[in-house]
């Protein structure tokens, strides 16, 4: 396996593997089993999976977890040695943002990227396509893999790439969990043990709802009550957002109908985790 840190080397390594197809993960490494599963996918599609590591201060706000975001490059590099990677591509900011900080060009985009994590997180989806379009023209690959742990972040990029001609297919992974139903999660690392117990709230809640769905309750106004109600019991728990939204505009609906996504943020203690279950179709 090979660990590059700078784009030349990158791109001359690209160049020898032209014929060969290449499977993408991007990551802010801190690797766990959900990394895992896509890099798995990558294995499995391509002939040579590559996965970078990169905490891109362009996607984090000013009172984010930027400088204590966890690191553990070592460890990561083992990880991926143990399942097979080819390439981990670990760059500093100063080789990705070599023209001056913050860039001057970016990558904006409308509408998909106002409600959820977009609504309080300003920004932040223009970072992570501004970076994701970076690793895309230096890695070049054939294929790239995004969790739908990060629901809003993987409809986003299919609709870049879509947008904007790239010729990558974009793969949806399933979102990979504990045995309890806690979804994985680098920021799970935050969590003391009592509030590893009130995290579980989130995978609970977003069930919850489900089973209502499931006994035809179909105004999302009274699912979301429901929801927060139940957060707000739960000892530590403050939720940020819990909004059901069209799978395909992600704008909030009033009723169950079609494809939709409850989709959750939750603040316990300082740590804020996401996740959503995706109904119907
Ligand atoms: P990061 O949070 O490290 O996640 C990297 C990839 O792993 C994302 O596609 C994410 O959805 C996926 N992932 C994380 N937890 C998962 C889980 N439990 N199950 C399945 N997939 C999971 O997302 C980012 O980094 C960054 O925004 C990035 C795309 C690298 C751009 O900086």
């Amino acid at each position: 396996m090979l660990v590059i840190n700078n784009i030349k080397d990158l791109q001359k390594w690209r160049l020898e593997q032209c014929n060969k197809t290449v499977g993408f993960v991007p990551t802010m490494g801190y690797l766990h089993d959900g990394h895992m599963y896509l890099v798995k996918k990558a294995k499995q599609y391509t002939d040579l999976a590559v996965v970078s590591i990169f905490v891109n201060p362009l996607q984090f706000g000013a009172n984010e977890d930027l400088d204590n975001y966890p690191k553990n490059l070592e460890n990561d590099i083992n990880i991926c040695k143990s399942h097979g990677v080819d390439l981990i591509f670990a760059p500093s900011a100063n080789e990705i943002y070599s023209n001056g900080y913050p860039p001057k060009t970016t990558v904006h985009i409308e509408l998909l990227g106002n409600h959820l994590c977009g609504a309080t997180r300003k920004g932040h989806f223009d970072g992570v396509c501004t970076v994701v379009t970076k690793l895309f023209n230096l890695v070049k690959p054939n294929m790239a893999f995004f969790g739908q742990k990060d629901i809003q972040q993987l409809r986003i990029i299919e609709t870049m790439v879509k947008e904007l001609n790239m010729l990558i297919d974009i793969i949806p992974c399933t979102t990979q969990r504990t045995h309890d139903g806690l979804a994985l999660s680098s920021r799970n690392s935050y969590l003391s043990v009592s509030e590893e117990k009130s995290a579980l709230i989130v995978p609970k809640v977003l069930n919850h709802l489900v089973s209502l769905i499931k006994q035809g309750e179909t105004d999302t106004n009274t699912l979301i009550t429901d929801g927060i109600n139940l957060i707000s019991k739960t000892h530590s728990a403050k939720a940020d957002y819990l909004e059901i939204v069209d799978y395909n505009t992600l704008q909030p609906v009033n009723t169950v109908n079609g494809k939709i996504i409850i989709a959750t943020a939750v603040f316990i203690g300082n740590t804020r985790l996401i996740d959503n279950i995706i109904w119907g179709d």
